[in-house]
């Protein structure tokens, strides 16, 4: 009995949500919104992966403020019209496809916003380029020789978590069924958290009690206002001497708990050029395994999981309770089928497609015939 294609569930103050099997599809920016609004490309992109027969789809990174974007092409969500193109957009995409629960990633970028795309180089870009003043707990560049950011007051502060509480309604009304607070890839939230980034002397830098500040009272806030599914993506570890820690996150995951956190999505890295990255298959595994054991939360792991025996064998050795994949879904959009033929199970399809596979295989199919919502 395969575990990566058995049902899972989270559950939240709203009530529980039935995920058909473990399997996620990441967060992927597509760096095509114009204005922070959801493009064709979006809907395609959507549609084609609610169609992998993953029991979870996450939106991308999704602004909440106009600043808070990574580059001028990502997506947002920061007011009615964003909000509007946004639902119109995905509601379009679910009704092409299975019925399978999707979560939006809200972000703010900090210091790491105001970028090129990658394909243009990813660099900070100058006014003059489409760039814009970027902010962070302290003004301390990512690289060196960029640009200061704004240090953030405390009344900006507040300010930042009355838009993630505003996207977070905006969310409910576009109808996803859960929320992931972007706290990894060295953006905002975890600028807060690393020493690396937050160099600040008042009550929100310092101690690791004083970095998880911002971080606990934005998620108590969204919390409060959002009563389905929420979680938190988190880099587990700055992979730099002096930087956030593998056990700092587990510590910051258990106090997450009481304030209603859904599940945890454990990354690592992103904070510093400077990092060494000790990458190879399942190289964030462990850490996803030491936050699961001392935190008790439902955890996602993610990170060069490519072959569904190797995803099989984490959730066996109970290191996961799910299985985030991303660039293998993009190589490979039938990636969970593949995964219920090697391992015996079945998964939700579109019977246009049924004839993909040889006789013999068919079986994945089974008795799974979701196709009209
Ligand atoms: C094209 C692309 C876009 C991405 N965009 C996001 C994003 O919006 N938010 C995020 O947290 N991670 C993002 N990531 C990182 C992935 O979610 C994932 O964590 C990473 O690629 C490692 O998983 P993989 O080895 O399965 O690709 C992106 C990755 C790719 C390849």
């Amino acid at each position: 009995m395969s575990l990566l294609l058995s049902s899972y569930t989270l559950s939240s103050p709203k009530g529980d949500l039935a995920l058909q099997n473990r399997i996620v599809v990441a967060p992927m920016c597509q760096y095509s919104a114009v204005n922070g609004e959801a493009q064709d490309r979006h809907l395609m992109h959507w549609a084609n992966l609610l169609n992998s027969g993953a029991g979870l789809f996450i939106i991308e990174a999704t602004g909440v403020t106009l600043e808070g974007r990574i580059t001028p092409a990502c997506l947002g969500l920061w007011d009615d019209r964003t909000e509007a193109v946004l639902k119109d957009k995905l509601s379009r995409a679910r009704k092409l496809a299975p019925k399978t629960p999707v979560f939006i990633q809200l972000a703010h970028a900090g210091r790491k916003a105001s970028s090129a795309t990658p394909w243009d180089g990813g660099q900070l870009l100058s006014k003059e380029q489409g760039g814009w003043e970027t902010v962070a707990p302290s003004a301390i560049p990512q690289l060196k020789d960029e640009r200061l950011p704004h240090e953030l007051s405390k009344a900006e502060l507040q300010d930042l978590i009355a838009a993630f509480v505003v996207a977070a309604q905006r969310s409910k009304r576009i109808g996803v069924d859960g929320i992931e607070l972007h706290g990894a890839h060295g953006y905002l939230l975890h600028q807060f958290l690393s020493p690396i980034a937050n160099q600040r002397t008042d009550e929100y830098g310092g101690s690791f009690g004083n970095r998880i500040r911002f971080p606990l009272e934005l998620f108590a806030a969204v919390r409060k206002a959002y009563q389905g599914v929420l979680g938190i993506r988190i880099s587990a570890s700055d992979w730099i001497e002096g930087g956030w820690t593998p056990q700092e996150t587990a510590d910051f995951s258990s106090l997450l708990k009481p304030l209603g956190c859904d599940f945890v999505h454990i990354f690592s890295g992103g904070i510093s050029p400077l990092q060494k990255i000790a990458i190879g298959p399942n190289y964030q595994v462990p850490f996803a395994k030491i936050v699961k054991e001392q935190s008790g939360l439902p955890t996602m792991t993610v990170g060069l999981i490519t072959e569904p025996q190797q995803a099989e064998n984490i959730l066996q050795k109970g290191d996961a309770d799910l299985i985030a994949l991303a660039r293998a879904f993009l190589y490979k959009p039938r990636w969970a089928w593949e995964a219920a033929a090697v391992l015996g199970a079945t998964v939700p399809s579109n019977e246009r497609y049924w004839r993909c596979l040889p006789r013999e295989a068919q079986a994945i199919f089974g008795d799974v015939k979701v196709w009209q919502r």
